[in-house]
Parts: C-alpha cells; sequence; structure tokens
C-alpha cells in the first residue's frame, strides 16, 4: 500500500504455514469489507492471513480469535514477547527428524507455570489487602494468563508447523527450518498485532458476542470433512449452528468456504454466494480448476466491482469471482 506521502507500508503476511490458509484470497475478501465497518472480527483466525494483511484504521477494531491454544499462544507471544520468542526461535538447533520430534513433543506440552506469575501468585496469596475470595478471583486471573505467553511453546510450535507438510504440525516433515527466516517475519507482524484484539474463545458463542450492525464477522471454518485437520474439533453439524449464528447477525458477514454443493444448499435461502475460480493455465487435466465460495449477507456486487488492492500479493493470485447465487430476501441491508 502507498500512503498520501508516497511511503510505501508493506502489510504483515501469515509468518507460518497453515492448513486451509486464505493468503490467496485475501485481496477478494478485503475488497468486500465495507469501509464504513467500525469493527473487523476474524472468527476462525488460523495463521491470520485475512486480518494480518488489513490496514489498520482509526475508529475501526480489529479482532482475532482462534479456539486452538498454540495458535493463541504464538500470536499473544508475538505480540507480547516477540524479542523473546525471537532469542528462543534463534537457540534453537535447527535441522533433521530428531530436533522435528523433539519439538513437535514440546509444543505438545503443557506449559510451565512462569516464574513471574508464580511470584505473582505467591505476593498475592501472601497479601492481607484481600479478602479470601478476592484472591481466589485473583489466582484464577493469574493462573488463565499463565497458560499463555509461552515463548517456548510459540518457538516449537513454529519449527513444528514449519517442518510439518500440512501446515498443521500433525505429520512428520523433512523439511529443514531457517529459524532466520521465521525471526525475520516477526517485526511486521508484531506491529500489526499492537492494533489487534486477541480473543481465545468458541467462534460459535463469539460471533454473537461481537456482532454488532456497524461491524462485520468474517468467519472460515474447517471445511467439511476437513474438520478432523485441526487439534480444535468442529463437528460436522456445527456447519448447520454457524449458519444459524451467521442468518442472526445484525452486521455484516462474510463467509468462505471451499466449494462444496453441500454449503451451498445451507446458505441458499437467504446468503449471497460468490464463486472463485482459478485455472492452473499450464495444467489441462482435470481437477487443475480450483473453486473456493465467498458468501455474504449483503450484496457485494457494488464492492466486487472495485479495483483489487494486489499490491504485494503473488500474481498468481488471480481468481475469477462470480456472484452464483442471489437470495430472494437480504439480510442485511447496505
Ligand atoms: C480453515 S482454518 C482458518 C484459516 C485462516 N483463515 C487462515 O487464513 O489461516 C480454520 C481454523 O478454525 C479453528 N477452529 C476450529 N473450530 C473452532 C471453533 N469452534 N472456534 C474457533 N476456532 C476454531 C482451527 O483451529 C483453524 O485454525
Amino acid at each position: 500500500m502507498v500512503t498520501r506521502k508516497g511511503t510505501v507500508l508493506l502489510m504483515a503476511k501469515p509468518f507460518f504455514p497453515w492448513m486451509g490458509n486464505k493468503e490467496k484470497l485475501v485481496p477478494y475478501i478485503h475488497q468486500l469489507i465495507p469501509p464504513h465497518v467500525k469493527q473487523f472480527t476474524e472468527v476462525f483466525g488460523g495463521s491470520g492471513a485475512v486480518i494480518l494483511g488489513l490496514q489498520p484504521k482509526k475508529g475501526r477494531l480489529d479482532i482475532y480469535n482462534d479456539l486452538n491454544d498454540d495458535l493463541f499462544n504464538v500470536f499473544c507471544c508475538v505480540k507480547e514477547k516477540s524479542f523473546s520468542l525471537a532469542k528462543e526461535l534463534k537457540f534453537l538447533p535447527v535441522h533433521g527428524r530428531t530436533p522435528f520430534a523433539f519439538y513437535r513433543d514440546m509444543a505438545a506440552h503443557e506449559p510451565d507455570f512462569y516464574r513471574h506469575i508464580e511470584e505473582e501468585k505467591r505476593v498475592v496469596a501472601e497479601s492481607t489487602c484481600f479478602t479470601e475470595e478476592e484472591i481466589r478471583e485473583l489466582l484464577t486471573i493469574l493462573d488463565g494468563n499463565a497458560k499463555f505467553f509461552d515463548v517456548r511453546r510459540a518457538a516449537a510450535f513454529l519449527f513444528t508447523t514449519y517442518g510439518s507438510f500440512s501446515g498443521t504440525g500433525n505429520s512428520v516433515g523433512i523439511k529443514t527450518v531457517d529459524p532466520q527466516a521465521i525471526v525475520d517475519k516477526l517485526p511486521q507482524v508484531s506491529r500489526r498485532l499492537d492494533s489487534v484484539f486477541l480473543e481465545h474463545q468458541d467462534a460459535l458463542v463469539l460471533i454473537p458476542k461481537e456482532d454488532r450492525p456497524d461491524g462485520i464477522i468474517y468467519a472460515d471454518p474447517p471445511y467439511m470433512l476437513t474438520e478432523k485437520v485441526y487439534d480444535v474439533r468442529f463437528l460436522p453439524e456445527h456447519h448447520i449452528v454457524l449458519h444459524d449464528r451467521a442468518s442472526s447477525c445484525k452486521g455484516y458477514v462474510i463467509i468462505s468456504y471451499g466449494y462444496d454443493d453441500r454449503i451451498i444448499d445451507l446458505y441458499k435461502d437467504d446468503f449471497f454466494i460468490i464463486s472463485l475460480k482459478r485455472t492452473n493455465p499450464l495444467s489441462q487435466t482435470e481437477g487443475s480448476t480450483f473453486r473456493e465460495l465467498i458468501i455474504t449477507n449483503y450484496d457485494p456486487s457494488p464492492y466486487l466491482n472495485k479495483q483489487l488492492d494486489i499490491f504485494g500479493q503473488a500474481t498468481e493470485a488471480m481468481w475469477e469471482p462470480v456472484i452464483l447465487h442471489r437470495p430472494r430476501r437480504i439480510l442485511k441491508a447496505d
């Protein structure tokens, strides 16, 4: 993006691979966000591709949410403890299978309590200025905090996702990982996260909480039948609950899915459905065409015609968006 003074601002990009990340669709999702919204909430945040690439705006609150503990921890660490994380990453050895298994196991362990949180707990517990009930409440908060901001766990998680083929850390990969390449991405991400509020809740609970008439919810749930890929289980029936939550929203809603007739069926009564098609020009074989769905509760036509901001995006990310379906009733008037 180029500012009025001509300075080039590079937007942050995902800093680790993640199954189902929407990096390639970012410009298409961004163009659909009405410029006047006061809140942007990404409820299935994953790698944060969409929110990281979104230019911060005065007067708009941006919220990232994911229920996965490791994702939330890594985002907290990049936001609040990026130097410690960078230091931790540089100190880790890098090559081969053995370290990969080691880091994967480390990422899976329950984080140790921080010494300073233990200390805080001791001070609170020994203090005479709180009632017993107040002490219990404070200790619960401190215990909650101790679960996150674990830089060792975050570093292990990053090594695991970079080293695994699936981008989820669940498969053993043999890729070598260059910690410097990860560390180099952190400053931009950390700067962007300064203006992003981090949440760690069930998206199905968060949607009604964060819905507001002048806000937008962006939901990129696990695709149907890929639910088991993620540590956090999203059950098949949750797709229906998500549809119901989205239908009840007073604000704007964007949902993305892989092309799926069952999803079209679920949303066709009251949502606009855009199909995005990308053909691999180098391949003539069947299956070389990729299709995605973007679903909105408002008419996307005025936004689709806007100039795409593909500055800094890979040029291969040229998709052909077509409004596949218009509902009989429109849930959200513009
Ligand atoms: C398709 S991925 C999102 C990818 C993301 N848009 C990106 O660009 O990286 C789905 C995400 O939903 C998260 N998830 C699954 N069930 C959830 C739930 N009930 N609440 C919040 N997050 C959930 C998973 O941890 C996973 O990161």
